[in-house]
């Protein structure tokens, strides 16, 4: 039994990634690949649970500090209960998010800075990485739209943070693929469902022929 592949899907708000996530383990299902869907933070019990104190927090929230530890403790729940033993066992595991978000949020837009989000992930996960990390860029002003559809005022906690703290996120994203093309392939998400869908598949095509 070969190890199962690992793909993330990573972006901002509203890029679709949910969306993409379902239609590749479709694609993958058709395929004849076995997979494990799942997503961050959450994906296990314990990292529901620590989903929800992160997305509904209590009295005044969460300092930066304590957010990126809380997604550190989440993720290693998740990665030592769930993603591992899955790719162990040969499933393809797709996830929505996973440490590039932390890497971009907490510590691009929430100034921790990548050297603490990524010791926090060794700590935690074992500094486990994706085989392939698929970023889908939508440009600020398509997914301000989008959000006021899906939203409507009722955003979370760190989906409601300002529009400078969400720039700040897709330029810290841009800037890790630039700095890992082996690792990243960025797909232009501003395109309906479908197309962007194909545009994955191509991207991931080389994982494919490989399996
Ligand atoms: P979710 O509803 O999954 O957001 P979306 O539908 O936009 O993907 O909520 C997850 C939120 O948590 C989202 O605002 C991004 C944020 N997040 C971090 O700040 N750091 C992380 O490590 C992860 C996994 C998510």
């Amino acid at each position: 039994m070969s190890r199962g592949k690992f793909i993330a899907l990573e972006g901002g708000e509203g890029t679709g990634k949910s969306t993409q996530c379902r239609l590749l383990a479709e694609a993958l299902a058709k395929r004849g690949i076995a997979t494990d869907i799942t997503r961050e933070p959450g994906g296990t019990p314990g990292a529901e649970a620590i989903r929800t104190m992160l997305l509904d927090p209590p009295g005044e929230g969460w300092g930066a500090q304590a957010e990126a530890l809380l997604f550190a403790a989440a993720r290693s729940d998740h990665v030592i209960t769930r993603i591992e033993p899955s790719l162990e066992a040969g499933r393809w595991v797709i996830c929505d998010r996973f440490v590039d978000s932390s890497r971009a949020y907490q510590g691009g837009a929430g100034g921790l800075g990548d050297e603490t989000i990524t010791a926090l992930h060794q700590i935690g996960s074992r500094g486990l990485r994706p085989d392939c990390t698929v970023l889908i860029d939508v440009p600020a002003e398509v997914t301000a739209a989008r959000l006021a559809e899906r939203d409507a005022g009722n955003s979370d906690a760190i989906g409601g943070r300002g529009t400078e703290y969400h720039a700040a996120v897709r330029q810290t994203f841009l800037e890790l693929a630039e700095r890992d093309p082996g690792g990243f392939v960025v797909i232009d998400g501003d395109a309906g469902p479908d197309a962007v869908h194909d545009r994955i598949m191509a991207a991931l095509e080389p994982l494919l022929a490989a399996a």
